[in-house]
């Protein structure tokens, strides 16, 4: 009886898994074992995949009822969260690549992009990239310390160019990559790239992120530069703008007009910026970052990790 026996060693091999699998619940390898043994008496030695039941049907499926419905408390995919996102069980019955295997139920039918249900926006991120939104817990809003202001730095704004993910993340290759899949929150920020931690003279950055009030701290891109304001601290969730406030970073926020605000500390404040000349615009000094009305024209060289003087890039 070739067809029995091999299902009773792959149901053996899949149970295997799951067992390795703390969280994985114990219903799934009742139903499986349940069904399959059902499965096979069925099947005899035909052909197995024709009479595989109707995963609709309910009683005589591998897998609960609404397992394939979003909205269930069984859906799969809140099934895969519950055992700390570990989908590697599934793989004994549907493939190693979860492109059908030997129940030849292909995951792939739904989860189109390449990789299947490991992509990387299978779990959090959408249609721009794989950070949120999305959350892991499908939220959007950018209050949410999950989401907060992961967009306007991964696209780009009026005030710098994008950045990447590795600024803020170990990036992991694949989703099984040690580091990666490891608690069930919050996400490790760690800042290993070279942007945040740009030292100019007499400042180096020592970025760190408190997830208790979801601040940044010492970030070269948020103050921490030679007459920059090196204690700033600001708040990922909050979508108000006002952290994009000219002053924020470097000068003085509470002053008046944008020139006044966006000027770094003078020598005539502890600093060494040249004292502002009031006959002088910024833009005559930084006109390839700064026009007349001190709007941004260039972000792509600004908070890029050089000074721009005279037209030219360089450290400082
Ligand atoms: C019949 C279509 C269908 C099939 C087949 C399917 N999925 Fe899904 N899967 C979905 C839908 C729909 C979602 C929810 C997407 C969303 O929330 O936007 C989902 C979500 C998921 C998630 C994300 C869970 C989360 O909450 O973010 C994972 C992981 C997943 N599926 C894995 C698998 C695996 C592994 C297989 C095959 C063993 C599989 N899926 C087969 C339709 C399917
Ligand atoms: C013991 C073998 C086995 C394991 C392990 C298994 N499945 Fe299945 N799965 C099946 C079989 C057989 C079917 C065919 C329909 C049925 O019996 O429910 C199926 C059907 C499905 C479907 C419905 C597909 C459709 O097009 O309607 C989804 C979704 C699915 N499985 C996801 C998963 C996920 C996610 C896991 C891991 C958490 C998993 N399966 C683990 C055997 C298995
Ligand atoms: C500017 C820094 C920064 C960048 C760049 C960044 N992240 Fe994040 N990321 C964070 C912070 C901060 C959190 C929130 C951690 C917490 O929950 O306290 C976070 C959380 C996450 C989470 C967890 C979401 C959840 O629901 O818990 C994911 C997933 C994530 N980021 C993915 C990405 C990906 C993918 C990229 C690149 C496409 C990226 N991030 C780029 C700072 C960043
Ligand atoms: C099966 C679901 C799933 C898939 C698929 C997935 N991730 Fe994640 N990702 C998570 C979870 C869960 C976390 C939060 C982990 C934590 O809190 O430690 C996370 C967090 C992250 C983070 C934040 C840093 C961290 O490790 O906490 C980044 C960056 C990230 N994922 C990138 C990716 C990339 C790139 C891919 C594709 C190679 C990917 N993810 C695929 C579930 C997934
Ligand atoms: C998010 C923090 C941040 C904010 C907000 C900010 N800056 Fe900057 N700015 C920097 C950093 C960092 C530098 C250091 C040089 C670099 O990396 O480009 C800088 C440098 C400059 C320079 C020097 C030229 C150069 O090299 O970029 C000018 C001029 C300037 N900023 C004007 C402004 C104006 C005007 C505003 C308000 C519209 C503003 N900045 C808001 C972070 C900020
Ligand atoms: C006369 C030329 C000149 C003008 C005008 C000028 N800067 Fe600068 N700027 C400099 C020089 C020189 C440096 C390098 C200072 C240093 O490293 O000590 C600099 C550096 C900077 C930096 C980097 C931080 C620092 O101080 O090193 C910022 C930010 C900046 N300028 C913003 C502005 C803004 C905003 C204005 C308009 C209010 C402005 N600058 C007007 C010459 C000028």
């Amino acid at each position: 009886m070739p067809v029995l026996m091999e299902l009773r060693v792959k149901v053996s091999a899949a149970i295997a898994t799951s067992r390795r699998n703390t969280n994985m619940k114990n219903t799934l390898i009742a139903y499986s074992i349940t069904a399959l043994t059902a499965l096979a008496f069925l099947a005899g030695c035909s052909d197995l995949k024709d009479t595989l039941p109707n995963p609709s049907s309910g009683a005589l499926s591998v897998h609960p009822d609404g397992w394939v419905t979003a909205s269930s408390a069984n859906f799969h995919g809140k099934a895969i969260k519950d055992q700390d996102w570990d989908m590697r069980g599934c793989q004994a019955c549907h493939g190693k690549k979860y492109e059908g295997g030997y129940v030849q139920v292909s995951c792939r039918t739904c989860h189109k992009e390449p990789a299947g249900p490991e992509n990387c926006i299978t779990c959090h991120g959408g249609v721009a990239n794989a950070a949120p939104p999305r959350d892991l817990n499908d939220r959007t809003d950018k209050a949410v310390k999950t989401v907060g202001a992961h967009q306007i730095h991964l696209l780009g704004s009026t005030l710098a160019g994008p950045i990447l993910c590795s600024e803020c993340h170990k990036v992991p290759s694949t989703v099984y990559d040690p580091g990666h899949v490891d608690s069930q929150g919050p996400a490790e920020v760690a800042f290993n790239n070279d942007l945040t931690n740009t030292k100019t003279t007499g400042v180096t950055p020592a970025p760190s992120y408190n997830a208790s009030n979801a601040t940044c701290g010492s970030t070269y891109c948020h103050g921490a530069f030679k007459n920059g304001n090196t204690t700033f601290a600001p708040i990922w969730n909050d979508p108000s703008g006002t952290q994009m406030a000219c002053g924020t970073c470097h000068g003085d926020v509470t002053k008046t007009t944008l020139a006044e605000k966006a000027l770094p500390k003078t020598t005539a404040q502890g600093g060494t910026h040249p004292v502002y000349p009031s006959n002088l615009t910024c833009a005559t000094c930084h006109g390839d970052v700064v026009d007349a009305t001190n709007k941004i024209i260039n972000p792509a060289k600004h908070i890029n990790g050089k000074l721009n003087l005279l037209g030219a890039e360089q450290s400082f």
